[in-house]
């Protein structure tokens, strides 16, 4: 049974209740994080805090509890749910209103909602434990905040569906410059020769903690070339590998894209050495 958290409290997530004025419901409006935790010990943690600070900020609600009191929440959300291989959700949305107004209340009561779900330990880096993904691509739609990580995820819903209809489990976005921008649930890197290359941030991106992770750990951890700048559709179409990231994931193959192969269907010996760092590494960062 999972045990959830809301506004002070902690239930059984089959019994929590949140209004239907809550803003989150009826507009969007919140951000939130997902946290993976192994063996009751979350990953990098601080570095979903800090983004979290971000996407509060970018949309102007203040934290409603300090990031210790949070921690204390998330912590005892893992301790209520068996402290195993978890997936820890936390949202905040600006809460309930009295009336439902685009204009934000002057003085908002934010709700605060955690819960765990079940997740497979990452891959080890070997080809047979690799969760293997087909992409297809697809003009990015979304809106121009995609740094912010809202719980407004329509347009990243309707481009996961595009994948869906096609058998595939992700997609590859594009902006009007035909640039890779993310994926509509991870980030991207790509391996050009013997560069690994990922689109810088912006608006058109989630600065992704994998991403964050997995950079620090190929500079610490490689003599690899590393490039943070705009990558082409075409270098992406020539791509020898592409990895996705994301926290429940750590870095996952693509091995078709537009029902190509990539790497002839396999995953990468690149992917494989990377994935073999987060194995090693995963708990070290704050
Ligand atoms: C749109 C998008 N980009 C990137 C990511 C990867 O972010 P992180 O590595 O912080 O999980 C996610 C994760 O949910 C996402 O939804």
């Amino acid at each position: 049974m999972t045990i959830a958290y809301l506004n002070g409290d902690y239930a059984p997530l089959a019994d929590v209740r949140i209004s239907p004025m809550d803003r989150g419901f009826l507009f969007g409006d919140g951000v939130y994080e997902v946290i993976p935790c192994y063996d009751g010990s979350m990953v990098a943690l601080q570095y979903h805090l800090e983004r979290l600070h971000q996407s509060l900020e970018g949309i102007a609600l203040s934290q409603p509890e300090s990031d210790a009191q949070l921690t204390s929440i998330l912590s005892e959300v893992v301790a209520r749910n068996g402290a195993g291989n978890l997936g820890i959700y936390l949202q905040i949305t600006r809460g309930v209103v009295a009336k439902r107004e685009h204009a934000f209340p002057e003085h908002p009561l934010p709700t605060i909602f955690a819960y765990a779900f079940d997740i497979s330990p990452p891959s080890d880096g070997s080809p047979e434990t690799a969760s293997c993904f087909r992409a297809v691509t697809r003009r990015d739609q979304r809106w121009g905040r995609c740094h912010i990580k809202s719980t407004a995820l329509l347009g990243n819903v309707l481009h996961m569906m595009e994948a869906v209809e096609e058998d595939a489990e992700e997609v590859l976005l594009f902006n009007d410059q035909d640039e890779l921008t993310e994926a509509a649930a991870c980030n991207v890197f790509v391996v050009c020769g013997d560069t690994i290359v990922t689109p810088e941030l912006d608006h058109q991106k989630l600065p992704g903690v994998t991403r964050r992770q997995c950079l620090e750990l190929l500079e610490t951890h490689t003599d690899w070339t590393v490039e943070i700048r705009p990558v082409s559709r075409d270098e992406v179409l020539s791509a020898s590998e592409i990895w996705l990231s994301s926290s429940t994931k750590e870095l996952a193959p693509v091995v078709s894209v537009d029902g190509k192969p990539v790497n002839e269907g396999r995953p990468g010996a690149r992917w494989s050495a990377a994935q073999k760092l987060f194995q090693q590494h995963r708990f070290s960062r704050p």
